[in-house]
């Protein structure tokens, strides 16, 4: 599905984006674009990095335990 229709960004794109490594909203918009024109995809967008991204580091209780790709900032 597509979320940024600027930019032509997908779903399965920010996906790709945060399986790389991207932790954040801001790494998405960074890495791929979504979000830089109008600003109309951001909602959908900011919800699906939410939902597929890790949680931060913070938010672990053993920051030991957690494994280095989850280690978001
Ligand atoms: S739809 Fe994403 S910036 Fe316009």
């Amino acid at each position: 599905m597509y979320v940024c229709l600027c930019k032509g960004v997908t779903d399965k794109a920010i996906a790709k984006a945060v399986a790389a490594g991207a932790c954040s909203f801001t790494d998405v918009q960074n890495a791929l674009g979504v979000s830089t024109q109008c600003g109309s995809c951001e909602q959908l967008a900011r919800a699906i990095v939410a939902e597929l991204a890790p949680l931060p580091a913070t938010q672990f209780y053993e920051l030991s335990a957690a494994p280095a790709a989850l280690a978001c900032a």
